[in-house]
């Protein structure tokens, strides 16, 4: 038997402190301060409604999460456990954000300046406290709850402290959105940049111009990937694989109010993106008229990358359609910003167009980019008769040929991606605040939609492979060259998301997370307390409320952590063959002696074995070195074990139900559940795309109702597929599990 392993849930570690993003000044002593059954939490009464108002969100999410204990909120400091109060020292140690934590054996205090500052001194509180805290999750009647003996004076290090979510080429729901803000509250983010428009999707419900959610939210067919596949992509929707079109998807007004709210709570504000006068293809094929090509109406684009096919700026009508669509955005976000996009806007269409010719010539200028220029500095005119001021990308200043006296008179933030830094520094040097978005770098980058290393079992996605966590970590926004005087025009930084390549939510948060709390820390923690290993030790514990909120996350990132596997079930003992059927990837098992076996089709003689505990099992990864563990397991029968699962999370209870075809052979195959082999499904052709072959799959025998599958495999491929709804377009190229002769994944 193999020695065993770190136990879960992870231990306490003297000195050890869970506050992530690292707090700017954090002492800690020995000791602990245990949370009595009964407590009030107690704001003095110096302090006006919303300090009270904080206080009290507080106090309810505490009874939520401290189940059996006696908690209640009181208007005096006087006996109060956690006490709530005035800062007193210099404002500059706390600004407008921060607070000070004072936590001692017999109680609690936290003084601010701002309800903002006792936000964050709460969050602070909650998420040293036990994972489920932090989420508002319901702990066990018993559970004991204590602090370490610390003292914290903390600020942010940016105002900015963004998440951009592109919701065009993937819809999210508000569900889904606010499990995203709620993950940013925690991790003391503020800005939520919801990329509502793009080529491929309109997703916002506006009044005035009903046709660009009736045709512009919906397009016909989606290139696709999701998280179960490596290297592959399928048709969707009329093109192929589903028949159905994408869509229409679209918040409504009132979804839209819902999530201000929401990130309100929060004290997240919402910046909202209109990408125009490019990337606007969806806006295109809803009012035609507004573009270059009016008798030539596009359809929502179905492809990724920079359409030229763009608003027809010059068209005074045109500008007016974009005006009235940001007043309704105006009137439903309260952040005083508003975002136009401007990224990726080809000149070609105003280069021919005959509006655009007499604009330019009327207008004197020496590059049909500036049309673009004059176009952003009227709609910042515009919004700035709605109290709001542009963000803009980077191209607004660095497009070659953009009109800079223009755009500087705008006064528009300058979301810089790539040119990143270069951009930056251009804005700084114009006068206008940047945000840092790094898209790529050698030294890492914040768009984490990219993959984030190349293991075998990362699923398709955008970009090479060496966007890593630690790369993110450890991406420098402020380079020390940088003067203190343009440096203070780096206001922020954000994660941004993109959703070309990714097609479901787990996918999202798998890409996501952790990459989204680097980017995190870096928008609130100094340069100066930036670590990257003290940074992993504190992610590896947040497994643990990541677990408890059943996020999907990259746990291969995480150190000391024991992957499960979930098992179906295994003979304690038992040799076992694992395959991997492409031949072109690294292998991601070691055998139970610890040797890498990187060469190769195929690593025979794998020893699971038993901990000695009733149903639980180990297998090393070489990748990592780390173990996988499977639980829950009956011995005598076979193991279904996948190479993903290393790094994923999975849902236990979606991941019973196989189907093993054994070989498909066009329409007739045997499809037969794995745990008896009768005859459970019935597979049937489903036409061709891309050279490959679709099928269909249905369970017949089901006490559910029949539960429809689409299968994207080569015709003689033996494989098995997960009917569970979740994860169910496998196609070739995972590790394969050989039980005699027959390949049952
Ligand atoms: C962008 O990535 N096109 C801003």
């Amino acid at each position: 038997m193999i020695a065993l392993l770190g136990s879960l849930p992870l231990k306490a570690e003297k000195g050890f402190v869970n506050l992530t993003p690292r707090p700017k000044n954090c002492l800690v002593y020995d000791g602990t301060c245990q949370f009595p059954q009964k407590f009030t939490v107690g704001v003095s009464a110096e302090l006006g409604d919303t300090a009270v108002l904080e206080a009290q969100r507080f106090v309810d999410a505490l009874k939520a999460s401290l189940t059996g204990y006696d908690i209640s909120l009181a208007h005096s400091t006087e006996d109060a456990f956690i006490r709530v109060a005035p800062y007193t020292g210099s404002a500059g140690n706390v600004g407008t954000e921060g607070y000070r934590l004072v936590v001692k054996e017999e109680g609690i205090t936290l003084t601010s300046l701002t309800q903002k500052g006792f936000y964050y001194g709460f969050q602070s509180i909650r998420k040293m406290l036990p994972a489920h805290v932090g989420l508002g999750l319901a702990g066990k009647a018993g559970d004991v709850y204590s602090l370490p003996i610390v003292s914290i004076t903390d600020t942010p290090r940016f105002g900015y402290r963004g998440f951009m979510l592109d919701v065009s080429r993937h819809f999210f729901t508000v569900e889904e959105i606010k499990r995203f803000l709620d993950l940013m509250a925690i991790y003391k983010m503020n800005v939520f940049h919801w990329h509502l428009t793009d080529d491929q999707g309109w997703r916002a419900e506006i009044k005035q111009y009903p046709k660009l959610t009736t045709i512009g939210a919906k397009r016909s067919d989606s290139w696709d990937t999701d998280i179960t596949l490596v290297d592959d992509y399928w048709w969707t929707g009329e093109g192929g694989f589903t028949g159905k079109p994408y869509g229409p998807y679209f918040y409504t007004q009132d979804e839209m109010r819902e999530v201000v709210a929401y990130a309100a709570e929060r004290h997240i504000d919402v910046l909202p993106e209109v990408d125009m006068p490019g990337h606007f293809v969806a806006a295109m094929a809803s009012y035609p008229e507004y573009s270059c090509t009016p008798n030539n109406p596009p359809s929502v684009w179905t492809n990724w990358g920079v359409s030229t096919n763009v608003l027809n700026v010059a068209n005074p009508a045109a500008v007016d359609f974009a005006k009235n669509i940001l007043s309704e955005l105006c009137d439903i976000f309260p952040y005083p910003y508003i975002h136009i996009g401007g990224d990726e806007c080809p000149t070609d269409q105003w280069k021919t167009n005959a509006a655009c010719q007499a604009r330019y010539k009327e207008l004197g200028l020496t590059d049909y980019r500036q049309l673009q220029t004059h176009f952003i500095k009227e709609i910042s005119d515009f919004v700035q008769t709605k109290g709001k001021r542009l963000f803009c990308w980077n191209e607004s200043i660095t497009a070659g040929g953009s009109d800079l006296s223009l755009m500087k008179e705008t006064g528009a933030t300058i979301m810089c991606w790539n040119p990143c830094q270069d951009g930056a520094l251009k804005a700084a040097q114009m006068g206008l605040d940047a945000i840092i978005t790094e898209y790529h770098s050698a030294t890492g980058g914040y768009y984490i939609n990219r993959r984030q290393s190349n293991d075998y079992g990362e699923p398709t996605g955008a970009g090479y492979g060496d966007d890593t966590v630690e790369g993110c970590y450890n991406y420098v926004p402020v380079p020390d060259n940088v003067s203190a005087a343009d440096a203070a025009h780096y206001i922020g930084v954000q994660a941004t998301f993109w959703t070309e390549h990714v097609s479901s939510n787990e996918y999202l948060e798998y890409l996501a997370l952790p990459r989204l709390i680097c980017v995190a820390e870096a928008g609130w923690s100094t340069q100066a307390r930036k670590n990257w290993t003290d940074f992993k030790k504190r992610l590896t514990r947040d497994t643990e409320m990541l677990d408890a909120g059943r996020f999907v996350y990259g746990r291969h990132w995480m150190d000391d952590y024991v992957h499960r596997v979930y098992v179906n079930p295994i003979k304690d003992g038992a040799v076992v063959t694992f395959t991997n059927q492409s031949g072109d990837r690294p292998r991601c098992l070691a055998d139970n002696n610890g040797t890498l076996n990187g060469q190769g089709n195929e690593c025979t003689n794998w020893l699971l074995e038993s901990n000695g505990k009733d149903g639980e099992y180990y297998i090393k990864s070489c990748e990592s070195g780390k173990y996988l563990y499977a639980a829950n397991t009956a011995s005598g029968s076979m193991v279904s074990l996948d190479a993903k699962k290393m790094a994923w999370t999975f849902d236990e209870t979606t991941m019973s139900s196989y189907v093993a075809i054994c070989p498909v052979a066009n329409t007739s195959v045997a499809v037969n559940n794995n745990v008896n082999n009768a005859t459970h499904a019935r597979l049937f052709a489903h036409g061709t795309s891309n050279g490959a072959s679709f099928y269909k799959v249905e369970l017949i025998s089901s006490p559910d109702a029949v539960k429809e599958v689409s299968l994207h495999v080569a015709p003689t491929t033996e494989q098995i597929f997960d009917l569970s709804g979740r994860r169910v377009k496998r196609s070739k190229g995972e590790i394969a599990i050989v039980d005699g002769q027959k390949v049952i994944l």
